[in-house]
């Protein structure tokens, strides 16, 4: 059985505790949020206690991971001092805000002999995993270029409107892009430029669009697309080109009634896929406990998660200065030159 203590009872922390709480091998110990009256409304449906303090999942002894569900800034602080108790820690994405946080935090989790991993989800979605699989077996030959497409459904609101913070979140390309940079890499390998555009900075801001590419070690290139903008709610799709063959798919088909209401600062959340059949997120965390449970390594570990997180950082650089950029130029420049190989 693994003792489960998850920090943050928003979106992720509510989404993972009901998600553990189905688990055979998985228990909610307690969930813990600086609003407690969020912590209680969670444990009622998850089990458990609710503790107002980060700390009081850290250091109670019956807990075996700590699953840490703040906002992004605060995820470095967490998973240190978890990691630093001898826990073992699930850390939803972005792994961080910054390069050398990641870093830390990978480093810190191998120091402690202790599993970090990371939450994304993309690659425990059935048809992005599929996909992935085609390309491996070489079904589509040899690929070209891949596009992707995700968000919809309205800027989110959340706890002191984090996500509209650039120090905090680092935007859309941080937080929502990122999903595609790690199937991407995990479907095509290394990334070697990135080049990107965003209305980053615009008064528009909270209807954030991005457009990425990026150019992999074996010539393949990829067109990342990603919006806040609302119609048509939330959604994703990719496009898979390949000298064999074409693969495609549109989440958008698969749902036949589409009703959009986007979230305020009266109803706050984040939109995030719906899909039919078990939720990803449920699949993602069984992934995760029946590693630990059989000693096993655990899916997506903190290197992974700090691969993307360099994609990502290159591509708001690439923003800010309007060059292309090699994300091993990020490392140099922290002193992490060759960290991630
Ligand atoms: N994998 C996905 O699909 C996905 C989707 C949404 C969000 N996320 C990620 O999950 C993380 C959380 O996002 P969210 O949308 O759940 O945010 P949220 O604002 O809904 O929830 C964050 C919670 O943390 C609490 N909190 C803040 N500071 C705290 C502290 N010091 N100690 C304890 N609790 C504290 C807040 O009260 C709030 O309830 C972010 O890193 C985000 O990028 C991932």
């Amino acid at each position: 059985m693994i003792n489960v203590g998850v920090i943050g009872a928003g979106t992720m922390g509510s989404t993972h505790a009901y998600a553990y709480a189905q688990l055979p091998n998985a228990r909610v110990v307690g969930v813990a949020d600086i609003d407690v009256e969020k912590a209680r409304r969670v444990v009622a449906q998850s089990g458990g206690t609710a503790w107002a303090t980060a700390e009081e999942a850290i250091d109670n002894p019956q807990v075996d991971v700590v699953d840490v569900c703040v906002p992004t800034f605060l995820h470095r602080r967490y998973v240190e001092q978890a990691l630093a108790a001898g826990k073992h820690v699930y850390c939803e994405k972005p792994l961080a805000r910054t390069l050398a946080d990641g870093w830390a935090m990978v480093q810190a989790a191998e120091k402690a002999g202790r599993q970090l991993g990371v939450g994304h989800v993309v690659r425990f979605f059935s048809n992005y995993r599929q996909a992935r699989e085609m390309v491996r077996e070489g079904k589509l030959g040899q690929i070209g270029i891949i596009r992707t497409s995700r968000g919809g459904g309205g800027f989110p609101y959340a706890w002191q409107d984090w996500y509209a913070n650039f120090e905090w979140s680092g935007g859309m390309i941080l937080d929502l892009l990122i999903h595609d940079f790690d199937w991407l890499r995990w479907t095509l390998g290394e990334v070697e430029r990135v080049f990107a555009r965003s209305t980053h900075g615009r008064d528009f801001n909270r209807e954030e669009y991005a457009l990425v590419t990026l150019r992999f070690a074996n010539g393949a290139m990829a067109h990342v697309e990603g919006t806040w903008l609302q119609a048509g709610g939330f959604t994703t799709s990719f496009e898979i080109c390949g000298s064999q063959g074409m693969l495609s798919s549109d989440a958008a088909e698969t749902r036949p009634l589409v009703l959009v209401t986007p979230p305020s600062p009266a109803a706050p959340g984040v939109a995030v896929p719906e899909v039919p059949g078990e939720s990803p997120y449920l699949v993602e965390l069984r992934a995760f406990v029946d590693a630990l449970d059989a000693g096993q390594p655990v899916p997506v570990n903190g290197r992974e998660g700090y691969e993307a997180l360099k994609i990502a950082l290159a591509a708001l650089r690439s923003v800010e200065t309007g060059l292309p950029v090699n994300p091993a130029e990020l490392e140099a420049e922290a002193g992490l030159a060759g960290k991630g190989e």
